[in-house]
């Protein structure tokens, strides 16, 4: 089951539908789009997303988990982390941070600490796809103490947990 984890500046709040007006604004901003492709959703795309992914995604073999990212002083939204887990425990995750707030360690801090949330429910295996040009979001794989393999999915570099990789075996 979802719930919320903490870290030092931050809570990682369930996403809600509701918080679909709150991360429009954080979320409208075609720089973040930049490595991860297409184009800010607008505030009604943004509810029927957030919709879907609540209900998530229907198989037994996979669950989706969808983190709001707020700083503990105001609770203002600043970005989401979300994690794609199989039955066969193994998860895909990926970090956003809306611009005003990057730099700040914000990205690598959410990260570990869902790693570490993800862990203790016993997944094994995590990896990322990254795009081998995005500075940030490779330093936050590293970070936190993933590696780079050799696999490339759809031009991004998978970056994994494992000790010695790559050992993932993509999912159907
Ligand atoms: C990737 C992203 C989440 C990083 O967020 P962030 O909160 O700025 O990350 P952090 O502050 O934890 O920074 C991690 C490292 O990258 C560096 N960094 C951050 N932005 C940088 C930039 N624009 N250029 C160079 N280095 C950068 C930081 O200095 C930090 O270095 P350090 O570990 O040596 O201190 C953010 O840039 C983003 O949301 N980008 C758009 C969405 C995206 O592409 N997500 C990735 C999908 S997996």
């Amino acid at each position: 089951m979802m719930t919320e984890f903490t870290s030092q500046r931050l809570a990682m709040s369930p996403l809600r539908v509701e918080d679909a007006d709150e991360m429009f604004a954080v979320l409208d901003d075609p720089a973040l789009h930049e490595f991860i492709g297409g184009q800010p959703a607008t505030l009604e795309e943004l509810g029927v997303r957030y919709a879907e992914l609540v209900a998530g995604s229907g198989l037994p073999s996979e669950e989706w988990f969808n983190w709001i990212v707020r700083r503990r002083t105001d609770a203002v939204a600043i970005g989401y982390v979300q994690a794609t887990v199989t039955s066969e425990q193994h998860a895909e995750i990926a970090w956003v941070i809306g611009t005003p707030w990057q730099r700040n360690g914000y990205a690598t801090e959410a990260a570990r600490a869902m790693v570490d949330w993800l862990t203790e429910r016993g997944v094994g295996e995590i990896v990322a796809s990254i795009h081998p040009d995005h500075v940030a979001s490779n330093m936050v794989a590293a970070n936190i103490g993933m590696h780079s393999t050799d696999e490339i999915d759809d031009g991004e570099t998978v970056w994994t947990t494992a000790k010695s990789g790559p050992t993932w075996p993509r999912w159907p």
